[in-house]
């Protein structure tokens, strides 16, 4: 069992040094109480296509190119490096390539790893979402473009954005969602100062999985970075199984998943990115 450590506070020690992970390993198993969860360093295309018909949930945040492809500024700069903050250790992790053809075949393995009765939340930013997200109707039937309001402005030299996309979608029996009363714009804090680059707030995955599982459903994200969704999952009792292509993903994953286990503290995520005073729709 990797060690576990309980807090991240001195951020100037090297993160991955402090937790001596076992670069060995691919593949992790972790069982709490009827539920397992199992992640993978593995692409995605090999996880999804080692799936057939038996995935309730997937949820999934891409690292797309596009966006750093469009957004070059100033010298040279790019937007979103996926660089951890302050980090001399240049990318973490490279982008999925967001051509018409890769993305219509990672929508096609979402497509068969997922139940006939599956649903999909895919996060898009602006730019993915303009130049993708009309394919996703080719292979699913989508129902909604949620908001996700992310409270407070991040980068941009016109308007600057505060906000990105999540699309929802059933596969072929259109199953419902929980109730009819949940809004389409959510509203949660991002995550400042990141240990790991574009890690999104458990609690946008814990409102996806909210409203599509149920106790004992099996949830996946072949794009799990640094385990978001794996903590959402647990704390919604569901069965997880997640890969990412990046060894440190799957590291931090691991002892993110472990120690969640084991304490119950989340080792990434302090405080939550609720809103005071703001009722939460699983609430
Ligand atoms: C935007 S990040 C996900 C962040 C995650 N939602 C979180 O909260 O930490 C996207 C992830 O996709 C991974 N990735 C990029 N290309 C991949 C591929 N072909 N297969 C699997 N994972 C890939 C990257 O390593 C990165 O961790």
């Amino acid at each position: 069992m990797p060690i576990v450590r309980d807090s991240i506070k001195d951020k100037s020690v090297s993160f991955l040094e402090e937790l001596k992970f076992d670069t060995t390993l691919d593949k992790r198993i972790f069982r709490h109480g009827q539920t397992k969860i199992s992640i993978e360093k593995k692409d995605c295309f090999s996880l999804l296509e080692s799936l057939n018909n038996e995935i309730d949930v997937i949820v999934t945040d891409p690292a797309y190119s596009g966006m750093n492809n469009k957004l070059k500024l100033g010298k040279g700069r790019i937007v979103g490096k996926y660089e951890r903050r302050g980090s001399s250790e240049g990318k973490w992790f490279g982008e999925f390539e967001d051509s018409v053809e890769n993305y219509g075949r990672f929508l096609a393995a979402c497509r068969d790893a997922l139940k006939d009765s599956g649903h999909i939340y895919i996060m898009l930013d602006s730019f993915s979402l303009l130049s993708l997200g009309g394919l996703i109707r080719e292979y699913f039937d989508v129902k909604n473009v949620i908001v996700w309001d992310k409270v407070n402005m991040g980068m941009g030299h016109y308007f600057r954005r505060k906000h990105e996309f999540i699309i929802f979608a059933t596969n072929k029996n259109n199953r419902k969602i929980k109730h009819r009363s949940f809004p389409d714009v959510w509203r949660f804090k991002r995550i400042h100062n990141s240990v790991y680059p574009t890690q999104k707030p458990v609690e946008i995955f814990q409102a996806m999985i909210y409203a599509s599982a149920e106790n004992g459903f099996t949830v996946c994200d072949p794009f799990m970075g640094s385990g978001s969704s794996a903590v959402a999952a647990i704390k919604n009792k569901c069965n997880f199984i997640g890969g990412d292509i990046a060894e440190k993903a799957f590291s931090i994953s691991s002892h993110r998943i472990a120690s969640y286990l084991e304490m119950g503290g989340d080792i990434l995520q302090k405080k939550s990115a609720n809103i005071d005073g703001e009722k939460i729709f699983w609430e």
